[in-house]
C-alpha cells in the first residue's frame, strides 16, 4: 500500500499529521508521533503578543542603555536573545532531528515586524510555516478602535501572509476560520497571494457562560467527528480550484475520519483532539485501519484515494448544492421528530 503524499511541496511518507497543539510541544512528545509513524508535525504557535512583549522589554534595556554605550540604540531584538523565541527556535532544532518535516506555527493579528520572526524559524531548519491568525474585527465597543469592514478585516489575512512570504523561502501556509463572508473568494485571493497551502480549519478558544456560578469561562473542549463535515464540504468545493494544498483539521478520531477527508480532496489530514484523547500511538492505530481500508476498497494508494468525491471531478454530483437542502431538512423533519 503507497502511503506517501506531498504537502507544501514536501515528501511525506503517509498524509498523517499532528496539528499545532499540546502533542507537539516538546521534543520528546514529537519523537514519540515520529516512531508511531506520523507524518509530519505542526509545532504549537508563537505568539505575536509573545513575541512583542520580548522585544519591548528588549527596546526598554537598548533605551536603558543609552546613557553609557553610544551603540545601545542599534541593538536589533534578536529573537535568539529572547526567552519565548529562543525556546521556540531551540524546539525546531531539536525536532528537526526527528527525521519528519517539522511545520512551524505562528500567530498573530497584524502584519508588522513580529513577522520577521518567520526568518528566524527558517533558519532554525523548520520545513515550512503555518500561520494561524486570530483576531476579533467585528466588536462594536465604543471604547475599542472602530469595527474593521468585511473587506478590511480580509486584506490583514492577506497582508500577513505578503509579509511572511517575503520574509522567508520555505512554503507557507495559512490556516483559516470557517466565518468568512465568502470562504470560497477569501481561499482564491489567498492562493493568488502566494500561499502554499490552506489548512480548514482552525478551532478556537470556547468562551462560555455558566449560569449556576454566573462566571465567564474560557479554555478549549476537545472535538468530535460531527465538527468534521464543515471542512470536509469546504475542501470539496476548493478541491481542483486552487494551486495551494489543502489540509483538513478538525473532527478527526478515526481512520474512516482521516478516509473521508482524503476522499474529499484533503492532501494532508490533521489531527489534535484524538491525539490527546488517545496518545501519541493513537498515529499507528489510524495509519493501520487506513490501510485496511484502502485493502478493502481496492485502492493502492492515497493518490488513488485523494479527491474521489470532490466536487471538481464531478460538477454535476449531488450533496453539496443548494438542491439538495431542502431534501435534507424534509429528511431531518421526518428522522428528528418521530413522536409528531
Ligand atoms: C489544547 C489545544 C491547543 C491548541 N493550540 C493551537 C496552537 O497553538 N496553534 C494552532 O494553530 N492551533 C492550535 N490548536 C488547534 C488545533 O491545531 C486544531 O486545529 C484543532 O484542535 C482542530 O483539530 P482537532 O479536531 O483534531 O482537535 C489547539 C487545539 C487544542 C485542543
Amino acid at each position: 500500500m503507497n502511503l506517501d503524499t506531498s504537502y507544501l511541496g514536501l515528501k511525506l511518507r503517509n498524509p498523517l499529521v499532528a496539528s499545532a497543539g499540546p502533542m507537539t510541544q516538546t521534543a520528546d512528545r514529537i519523537a514519540r508521533l515520529a516512531e508511531a509513524g506520523v507524518g509530519a508535525v505542526v509545532l504549537p504557535s508563537l505568539f505575536e503578543e509573545q513575541i512583542r512583549a520580548e522585544a519591548d522589554r528588549d527596546e526598554r534595556l537598548a533605551e536603558a542603555g543609552t546613557d553609557s554605550f553610544g551603540e545601545a540604540m542599534t541593538y536589533l531584538v534578536d529573537p535568539r536573545a529572547s526567552t519565548w523565541p529562543r525556546q521556540y527556535l531551540g524546539l525546531i532544532e531539536r525536532a528537526a532531528g526527528s527525521g519528519i518535516p517539522v511545520i512551524a506555527s505562528l500567530n498573530g493579528s497584524t502584519p508588522g515586524g513580529w513577522t520577521g520572526y518567520a526568518r528566524a524559524m527558517q533558519d532554525a531548519g523548520a520545513s515550512a510555516i503555518e500561520l494561524n491568525i486570530y483576531y476579533l474585527p467585528g466588536s462594536p465597543l465604543p471604547t475599542s478602535t472602530p469595527p474593521l469592514s468585511g473587506r478590511d478585516a480580509e486584506q490583514r489575512y492577506v497582508d500577513i501572509l505578503t509579509t511572511v512570504k517575503a520574509a522567508v523561502s520555505i512554503p507557507v501556509a495559512i490556516k483559516l476560520n470557517p466565518y468568512f463572508s465568502s470562504l470560497g473568494e477569501m481561499a482564491v485571493r489567498l492562493d493568488q497571494a502566494g500561499a502554499d497551502g490552506l489548512v480548514l480549519f482552525n478551532r478556537f478558544m470556547q468562551t462560555d457562560i455558566n449560569p449556576q456560578t454566573l462566571t465567564i469561562s474560557t479554555g478549549f473542549k476537545l472535538s468530535s467527528p460531527a465538527e468534521a463535515t464543515l471542512a470536509r464540504s469546504w475542501i470539496a468545493r476548493l478541491r481542483g480550484h486552487l494551486h495551494a494544498c489543502l489540509a483538513a483539521s478538525t473532527g478527526v478520531e478515526t481512520a474512516d475520519d482521516v478516509a473521508a477527508y482524503l476522499l474529499a480532496g484533503a492532501d494532508v489530514v490533521m489531527t489534535t483532539s484524538a491525539l490527546l484523547r488517545h496518545g501519541p500511538a493513537h498515529i499507528a492505530v489510524l495509519l493501520e485501519e487506513l490501510t485496511a481500508w484502502m485493502g478493502r476498497m481496492g485502492l493502492g494508494s492515497v493518490g488513488e484515494v485523494r479527491g474521489m468525491l470532490a466536487l471538481a471531478a464531478d460538477a454535476s454530483r449531488p450533496g453539496f448544492g443548494r438542491a439538495d437542502y431542502l431534501a435534507a431538512i424534509e429528511q431531518a423533519t421526518v428522522t428528528y421528530a418521530p413522536w409528531n
